[in-house]
């Protein structure tokens, strides 16, 4: 069995990824010069000049042998000269001055992922880094999101502004309600890694945008670096049910689909409610709830889940045991509103 975390993996696999791009520039850099150099052996008697140069004026200065404002800087204009005479060659043949310098795809890091501070104060990762992260992350977590880009997205217009009980089902309007509950989602993603942080139960009608903020959730945790994996329920406990059944006699099974669910950041379980009630797949969502528990602030595992159900027809339509451990691990959260679907038509 494999212990190594997921998150570890995807740094692993990242590094690999800048490491070829680098290699990549670096290699053809190479190849312009080496043909370079033999249409112009000049320029290779010029870069190991420089280097003689540039080694004798290092040891003077190591020594101490020379007095400062001699020999020194004899070589550095030495070294000067020559540099002029490649930018000469270079440019006279109809050549960039930085021909010979790598192309990396990012000049931020040259393709290193990392940016050292010139204070000394800890390397900082580079935004292409992050994007490459984030792609990862995305890739891997089932989202088909592409237009969120989180919180950002998120609009509360769309919820109407007037209060109707008798419609919406609470006092509030539906626009103060959501309001709310976005600025407790918001809470939520800043305070991911804390174990005092509960789940997240969505509930209410089709259409009022729960597996639209599960997505802004999971786009910020991404972003922040977190790993997301996201199911509807029935796709879940078919997973689970492929993983029970059929990984012992199937070769080409992937354990790491049913580990992920248990190793994942975030996990989403949308609509639960639609799969079929069965026995077995209550105690596996308990048990899937039971081991994604953690206390370590450096591994945080949190759940949320989304349903169409009311609450009290929940409480019916599932197991006791299931409804005491979402009421005990999960805020919940009323979604109310008109159908958004039928708004943006
Ligand atoms: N707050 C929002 N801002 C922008 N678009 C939204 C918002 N909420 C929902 N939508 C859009 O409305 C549609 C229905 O929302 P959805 O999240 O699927 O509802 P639910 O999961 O509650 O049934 C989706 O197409 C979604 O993209
Ligand atoms: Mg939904
Ligand atoms: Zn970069």
């Amino acid at each position: 069995m494999i212990t190594i975390s997921i998150s570890y993996s995807i740094h692993q696999m990242i590094k690999n990824e800048l490491d070829i791009k680098r290699r990549k520039a670096m290699d053809e850099a190479e190849a312009k010069k080496a043909d370079l150099y033999q249409r112009f052996p000049r320029l290779g008697e010029i870069e190991d000049e420089i280097h003689s140069a540039g080694f004798r004026y290092n040891k003077a200065i190591l020594m101490g042998t020379v007095p400062a404002g001699s020999a020194v800087d004899e070589l550095s204009d030495t070294i000067e000269e020559l540099r002029k005479e490649r930018e000469h060659i270079l440019s006279s043949n109809g050549y960039p001055a930085d021909y010979l310098k790598p192309e990396f795809e990012c000049s931020k890091c040259s393709d290193t992922g990392i940016i050292s501070s010139s204070s000394g104060e800890g390397d900082t990762l580079c935004i292409c880094y992050r994007q490459l992260l984030l792609d990862h992350l995305y890739n891997n977590s089932n989202l088909c999101i592409s237009g969120n880009e989180g919180f950002a997205s998120f609009n509360t217009d769309l919820y109407p502004d007037e209060p109707d009980e008798k419609r919406y089902g609470i006092k509030k309007s539906p626009r103060r309600q959501i309001i709310g509950i976005l600025e407790d989602c918001r809470q939520f993603t800043e305070n991911f890694s804390d174990p005092e942080v509960k789940n997240l139960l969505f509930c209410g009608p089709t259409g009022t945008g729960k597996t639209f903020m599960a997505g802004c959730i999971a786009m910020e945790l991404m972003k922040a670096g977190h790993t997301v994996l996201y199911f509807t329920a029935p796709a879940l406990f078919n997973t689970i049910y492929e993983y029970r059944y059929k990984s012992g006699n199937n070769d080409e099974w992937d354990p790491s689909a049913y580990r992920n669910i248990l190793e994942t950041e975030l996990l989403i379980i949308d609509d639960l409610g639609t799969e079929a009630p069965t026995a077995t797949r209550y105690s596996e969502l308990l048990s899937i709830l039971d081991s994604r528990i953690s206390n370590d602030t450096h591994r945080p595992r949190k759940t949320i889940i989304s349903t169409n159900i009311d609450l009290r027809s929940l409480f019916e339509y599932y197991d006791e045991r299931i409804v005491s451990r979402i009421t005990g691990g999960f805020d919940i959260y009323r979604f109310a509103g008109d159908d958004i679907r039928s708004i943006l038509r």
